[in-house]
This record gives structure tokens, sequence and C-alpha cells, in this order.
């Protein structure tokens, strides 16, 4: 091999060696900021996430209530015993007629459809009891399903079912449920109507650090 072919094949493999440094440097970099714009998006949803209780006339599809669903049921529950049964109404007859059990759901007939989050009692554990978290467990799929929603443009509020007895019956009433299921409670969604926004309760008194 003469001095020509050496010096060329040094700096092919020196022209090589500093491009595969580029790209691994780019993309490591790259990494971390996408992470963060990422995590930032995810934060500016929660922060967004608000009651709505107005809705437009306009139609919410079932794909879109699937994905609420699908939000709703990736929640943590306690034992990992996902005791939760959904209930979801989109039919304008069915909205109006819980309305009318329902004096604080009074924005119902508007809205496209419903979601009534229940608890499964007929859900137990390896001792053969219910679970005693399945609250919590509904509350957090209540909370995903709302931030989803807020994420996807729709509007949509929590209303209380359980622990109010007569909520609880006039609820399995009108939607014939078994005696097993418990209402938690039922979301009115669709678009909202007009320019509802979010509160800011971020409060620095609420928080302590290592002891109160
Ligand atoms: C357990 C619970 C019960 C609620 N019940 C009702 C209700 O019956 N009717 C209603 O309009 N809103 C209800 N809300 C919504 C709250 O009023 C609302 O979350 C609160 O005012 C804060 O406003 P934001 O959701 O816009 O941040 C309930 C919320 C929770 C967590």
């Amino acid at each position: 091999m003469n001095k020509y072919k050496i010096v060329s094949l040094v700096l092919a493999f020196a022209l090589l060696a500093t491009l595969v440094r580029l790209v691994y440097v780019s993309q490591s970099e790259g990494q971390p900021a996408a992470a963060e714009s990422k995590a930032s998006v995810v934060f500016q949803n929660i922060l967004n996430r608000k009651s709505v209780r107005a809705y437009a006339d306009r139609k919410v599809t079932r794909e879109q209530l699937d994905t609420l669903l699908r939000a709703a049921m990736a929640a943590p529950t306690g034992r990992d015993m996902r005791p939760w049964k959904f209930v979801v109404v989109d039919d304008t007859a069915a909205l109006s007629a819980l309305a009318g059990q329902l004096p604080y759901a009074k924005m119902l007939p508007q809205a496209a459809a419903a979601v009534v989050v229940c608890g499964d009692l007929s859900v137990t554990d390896d001792q053969g009891k219910p679970s005693t978290n399945w609250t919590f467990d509904c509350s957090a799929a209540t909370e995903n399903l709302l931030l989803v929603a807020e994420a996807m443009g729709l509007g949509a509020v929590w209303t209380g079912v359980y622990p109010y007895d007569e909520r609880v019956q006039a609820v399995s009433q009108a939607l014939s449920l078994p005696e097993h299921i418990v209402p938690l409670n039922l979301i009115p969604i669709g678009y909202p109507e007009g320019n509802p926004t979010p509160k800011d309760k971020y409060n620095s008194d609420n928080i302590h650090f290592n002891a109160w």
C-alpha cells in the first residue's frame, strides 16, 4: 500500500468517527429536550382542565368516548383489582330522563353523552372480599377521563352521586343497575359552549416539606 492510500484510509476513518460522534451527540442532546416538551404539554393540559357545564350542539362520537374510557381504565387501582364499570349514555332521551332525577346535574340534556363511573362490588380479592379502595380507584379513572377530555377539546364535569343515597338510588333506577354496581359519579360530556377558564388553585401554604 503506498503513502497516499494510507493517508486516505486514515482520513476516511477520522471522518467516519466524527460523523458517528455527531449523530450520537445530537441524539443524546435531543432526548431531554423532547422529554421536557412532552412533560410541559402534559402539565399544561392538567392546568387547563376545568369543569365544563355548558355544551355546544355538537355530537361526540363513540370512538371519542372509547378514547376517554381507555384513559379511564389506564388508572392505577389498589391491588390492581380494577373494580369498575362504566355506563355510557349517549341517547338524548335517556340524558333528559337522568337530568329529571338529578337536580345537581341540570346540564345533562345539553350534553352529547355522559359516562357513569361505577364501582363493581362483585370484583373480589383472593379472600373473596370486594375492594375497599373502589372509590379511590374510580376517582383515579375519573380524573384520567377528565384530563383526556380536556386534551381532546371536549368539556366535562364530575357530578357527584355516591355517597348520597337518594342520588345513588335515582341513577341506579334510571340505568337499571344491578345491586353490586354502585354509581360514584356521572360525567356529562360535550364540546364546550363559551369560553370556560380553569381556576388557578396553586397555594404554597398547602405544602410542607419533611414535617408540618
Ligand atoms: C367529588 C366531587 C363532586 C362534585 N359534584 C359536582 C356536582 O354535583 N355538580 C357540579 O356541577 N360539579 C360538581 N363537581 C365539580 C366541582 O364543583 C369542581 O371540580 C370545582 O368547583 C373546581 O372547579 P374545576 O373543576 O373547574 O377546577 C364535583 C367535583 C368533585 C371532585
